[in-house]
């Protein structure tokens, strides 16, 4: 529990939140990056990573998820904070947590324009980021883990 600022709103930070549910994480993602997610896969997806969330009394306003192997590597699928407490410390408390979490260093792609929301935190722009698009997995089509 703690403030992130302030004269920021009160909120509650859990790391290695393991109660999370889907439906709560595709809510926010809905306010951040809109789309067509499958509850049961998305549940899939976040019990294989170590989460750590922000609650505005029982509204999930903030999510870091960290994916790592505990020896070589660990990388964030992705970070966000719901449109309307952006700008409060939110998304950097939640980095904070999740790197003294992480065992491991952590090396990720950022969307443009993000760059300085990193960049206070301690990161620095290191090898380029490649990637290869492939359409989420669905439950029709076979390829869930
Ligand atoms: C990026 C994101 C997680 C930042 O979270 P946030 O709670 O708004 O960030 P904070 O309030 O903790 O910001 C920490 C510092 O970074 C700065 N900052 C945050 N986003 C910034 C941006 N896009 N450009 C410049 N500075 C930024 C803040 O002003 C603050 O600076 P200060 O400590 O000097 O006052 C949030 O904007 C978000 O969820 N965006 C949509 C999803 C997204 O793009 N995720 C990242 C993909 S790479």
């Amino acid at each position: 529990m703690g403030t992130s600022r302030p004269d920021g709103p009160t909120i509650r930070y859990v790391v290695n939140d393991t109660a999370l549910e889907a439906t709560d994480f595709l809510d926010l993602a809905q306010r951040v990056w809109p789309g067509d997610y499958e509850s049961a896969l998305a549940d899939q997806a976040l019990r294989r990573t170590l989460n750590v969330t922000a609650w505005r009394d029982e509204t999930l306003v903030g999510c870091v998820r960290v994916l790592t192997d505990g020896y070589f590597f660990g990388t964030i699928p992705e970070i966000m904070v719901d449109p309307k407490y952006q700008r409060h410390g939110i998304g950097r408390a939640l980095m904070e947590r999740a790197w003294q979490a992480c065992p491991t260093g952590l090396g990720f792609g950022v969307q443009a324009g993000n760059e300085p929301f990193f960049e206070k935190l301690g990161y620095v722009a290191q090898m380029a980021w490649y990637g290869r698009k492939k359409p989420r997995p669905t439950s029709q089509n076979g390829r869930t883990g």
